[in-house]
C-alpha cells in the first residue's frame, strides 16, 4: 500500500491560551482539508487536547500528545497515561523527544512508553537524534543505539508502519539556515532504514516512516521534500505560525 506523508506539529509548551490554540487549529484545518497525500497531526499541550478534539476537523487531521507516562495508572503525581489521552480521542503520541530525554528519559523508559502506547492503541512517534556530529561517524552509532534500545523486545506486529522522527539536537529550535542539509538528511534517513532492516527485517524497514525535524520552515521544506527522502516532518516553532505551517504542509503534499 502507498505510504501517506505525515506532518506532526509539536507545539511544545505553547501557546499560552486556549483561544490562540483554537485559532492555530482552525488555520491548520483549512490547509489540511486541501491536502491529498498528507496527514496532519497536531500535538498541543495536554490541557488543550480535549477542547480541540471537540472541534470539527477533516479525516486527514489527527490530534496527539507530546508525551505519555511509562506507567498505565496509579500513584504517579503529575503524569498522564496513554489510555487517558486515547479515551479522549487522541491518535498519536510523540515519544522520547530530545527535550524529554534532557529531563532524564532513558532509552529503557522510552521503550516502556512505546509498549504502553501500543497497548493503548496510540500510534507512537519515536524521536531519535544526536547532540553533535563528528567526522568519525560516532553519531551514527549513537542513533543506532537509540533505535535498538528504544524498540528492544517489542513484538514485530507493533513495528509494522513504525514512525521514527529523526531530530538532530544541534539543529532544533533555530532557523532554516541552521537546519541540516537535505543531502545529509537523505543519508541519515537511509541509514535509519538500514538499521531498522538489520534489526527487524526488510519488510518492517520498507513500511516504516522516517520524518525529519529540526528547524523545518517554509524556506527549506521544499528542498528537503525533493532531496531528503523523508516521509514527512516533525515541526516545532513553525507549526505555531499558520502561514509557515501552511507552506510546510503544502510543500510536503507535493510528494506522492
Ligand atoms: P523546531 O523543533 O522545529 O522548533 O526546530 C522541532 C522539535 O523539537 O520537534
Amino acid at each position: 500500500m502507498k505510504k501517506r506523508n505525515i506532518v506532526v506539529a509539536n507545539w511544545k509548551m505553547n501557546p499560552e491560551m486556549l483561544d490562540i490554540a483554537k485559532e492555530i487549529f482552525n488555520n491548520t484545518r483549512l490547509t489540511a482539508k486541501s491536502l491529498k497525500n498528507t496527514d496532519v497531526c497536531l500535538c498541543p499541550p495536554f490541557p488543550f487536547l480535549h477542547p480541540l478534539l471537540k472541534l470539527n476537523y477533516p479525516k486527514n487531521m489527527f490530534l496527539g500528545v507530546q508525551n505519555i507516562s511509562s506507567e498505565i495508572k496509579g500513584a504517579f503525581t503529575g503524569e498522564v497515561s496513554a489510555y487517558m489521552v486515547k479515551s479522549l480521542g487522541a491518535s498519536f503520541s510523540i515519544i522520547g523527544h530530545s527535550e524529554r530525554r534532557a529531563m532524564g528519559e532513558s532509552n529503557e523508559m522510552i521503550r516502556k512508553k512505546m509498549q504502553t502506547a501500543f497497548d493503548a492503541d496510540l500510534t507512537p512517534i519515536l524521536c531519535v537524534g544526536e547532540k553533535e556530529r563528528d567526522k568519525d561517524g560516532n553519531h551514527l552509532e549513537f542513533i543506532k543505539n537509540q533505535i535498538k534500545e528504544s524498540l528492544f523486545g517489542l513484538q514485530k506486529k507493533y513495528l509494522v508502519g513504525i514512525t521514527i522522527a529523526y531530530e538532530p539536537i544541534w539543529a532544533i529550535g533555530k532557523s532554516y539556515l541552521d537546519a541540516m542539509s537535505p543531502t545529509d538528511i537523505h543519508e541519515t534517513v537511509l541509514f535509519i532504514k538500514k538499521i531498522i532492516g538489520e534489526l527487524f527485517g526488510r519488510d518492517i524497514a520498507l513500511g516504516s516512516k522516517i520524518l525529519y525535524g529540526a528547524s523545518v520552515e517554509a524556506e527549506n521544506v521544499s528542498e528537503i521534500v525533493r532531496i531528503g527522502n523523508v516521509d514527512g516532518f516533525l515541526v516545532g516553532h513553525a507549526s505555531l505560525v499558520p502561514k509557515q505551517f501552511s507552506a510546510i504542509l503544502k510543500a510536503t503534499d507535493m510528494k506522492r
